[in-house]
């Protein structure tokens, strides 16, 4: 495939994108899109030496200004969606309508970065003593490091990035080796936005860069002590190796890793409403979001039949190239993916589950360097060990429960705390599933999807998931730092706790 016009239209120099080692291959036919060449050490040194200095000059931009340029910069996506959105189908192999809502999360942070840039509030604080005044005010923070995944190419990185910048913090970006040329992109909009936007003189290069490699080159930047910030998303495994290193330091890290996400589906539920809304988290991205539905709780009574009408609907999924206006389900990453997502379906097999409908591979006849699957339904008779794992793949783990406590119960019993919900017209499983002995998850909805969320809340979860939050709500703080003013306006000196010493 030629995405070199697309790339050039995006305003990506062909230099970064045609002679590098690194092939950058898409998933829709395997085909390579171009080569990147990835950054060295000395690379990736220098990269953090701009962005410290980067850093002197942009906390002093009042937020307003920084704000400015997020504005600029959110135009620009509003004038380029569909060009960018084409770019994260074709690399991603997320659909169109996908790939366009991402960038629409993009648009989306960038209006409210643009708001907050006049909001960073801080606390006024009733002071023990008199004529004494406390305060909080919120710093820029430093450097921030952001690392992405691939099944979200750019809007994991705009959340990030939109409120750093606002927050007065310069980005370094080491996107997936899987999607550097949506980091291209991206990067090339930001520089063309922000140059337009004309507040100040800190060079649109130096407020964010995008550094391109593997697992070495995101371990330099992370060990950085001048990284103030390591904004990670990706495998618990990864955030496992990474967090102790950022810890040692006392650098500060933001964590968004697996999800095992789950809906509980009560007698009372509105079935209609969660059969659209298990097909959309389970198979939408091709099961490949931190999101993705991945274990169903029916009730007994409904259980045969939700399967029935499922397994109906699994059955006339259009699967096929993310760019045809008709395909629901795109292809997996790779054959990589395709491989984990058969060892698991062959343990849960082992482990007493039964294949419900899919799992096999499609379309290869077309696409031999390519990989569709047919999204799979297995019955499970427990929750086995396979289920308690994240497989990054479209596999929806049906269980019934009887009991709402039991289901409650067994939805917690997973390491990971991302996304969950129920569906039911009942208020009072409603407000158990939401309470606090309810789900133990960072998101948790009622009648709604795990996946799709907007970005005004916080985003992110619990235990192995990291503990971070991302985009709306106050996740900014992740990004500054805070600093508590204690005045004193008087002409005497007393003491907290009413000390008294030398006086
Ligand atoms: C991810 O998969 O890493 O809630 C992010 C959602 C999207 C973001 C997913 N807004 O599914």
């Amino acid at each position: 495939m030629d995405v070199s016009a697309l790339l050039s239209q995006l305003g990506v120099d062909s230099s970064s994108f045609e002679a590098g080692p690194l092939p950058v291959h898409t998933p829709i036919d395997g085909s390579v899109l171009g080569h990147v060449t990835p950054h060295s050490a000395r690379d990736v040194q220098a990269a953090v030496t701009l962005a410290a200095q980067a850093f002197r000059a942009l906390r002093e931009m009042p937020a307003p200004k920084r704000g400015e340029l997020i504005r600029v910069f959110g135009a620009e996506l509003r004038a380029n969606k569909a060009l960018l959105a084409e770019l994260v189908s074709v690399e991603s192999g997320k659909i169109r309508q996908e790939a366009l809502g991402e960038v629409q999360e993009m648009i989306d942070i960038c209006d409210f970065a643009v708001g907050l840039s006049r909001q960073l509030y801080g606390l006024t604080i009733a002071s023990e003593r008199p004529q004494h005044r406390m305060q909080e005010q919120w710093h820029p923070l430093g450097p921030v490091c952001v690392i992405s995944a691939f099944n979200f190419p750019v809007a994991v990185w705009a959340w990030n990035f939109t409120l750093a910048i606002v927050c007065g913090d310069p980005v370094i970006w080491k996107p997936s080796e899987k999607t550097p040329l949506c980091a291209l992109a991206c990067q090339a909009l930001w520089e063309r936005a922000a140059a337009r936007a004309n507040v100040g003189a800190i060079a649109p290069r130096a407020m964010s860069q995008v550094v391109i490699g593997g697992r070495d080159v995101g371990e330099l930047l992370v060990n950085d002590p001048r990284v103030a910030l390591v904004s990670a998303t990706g495998s618990t495994a990864m955030g496992r190796a990474l967090a102790p290193n950022v810890a040692a330091r006392f650098g500060r890290v933001l964590l968004e890793l697996g999800g095992n996400n789950a809906m509980l589906v009560t007698p009372s539920a509105d079935l209609k409403l969660a059969l659209r809304a298990i097909l959309f988290s389970a198979v939408g991205t091709a099961g490949q979001r931190c999101t993705s539905l991945r274990r169903l709780f029916l009730h007994e009574s409904i259980h045969d039949s939700v399967i029935e009408q499922l397994t109906r609907a699994y059955g006339d999924l259009k699967i096929g190239s993310p760019l045809l206006p008709d395909t629901l389900v795109g292809p997996l990453i790779d054959r990589a993916s395709f491989d984990r997502m058969q060892a698991s379906l062959e343990a849960a097999q082992k482990d007493g589950g039964k294949l419900i409908i899919g799992g096999q591979r499609v379309l290869s006849d077309q696409y031999p360097q390519a990989y569709y699957v047919q999204p799979a339904i297995v019955s499970m008779a427990q929750q086995a060990d396979i289920v308690c794992q994240e497989t990054f793949a479209p596999i929806l783990w049906a269980m019934s429960y009887s009991s709402l406590d039991e289901a409650i119960e067994l939805h917690n019993a997973v390491e990971q705390g991302l996304s969950s919900c129920i569906f039911t017209n009942d208020i009072r499983e409603a407000e158990q599933f939401l309470s606090a002995h309810g789900s133990d998850c960072g998101i948790a909805n009622v009648n709604i999807g795990p996946s799709g969320a907007e970005i005004g809340g916080a985003f992110g979860g619990e235990k192995a998931t990291g503990g971070g939050r991302e985009s709306g709500s106050d996740s900014w703080k992740n990004y500054m730092r805070r600093a508590t003013n204690t005045i004193n306006y008087g002409n005497e000196l007393p003491l907290a706790q009413g000390i008294r010493f030398a006086d």
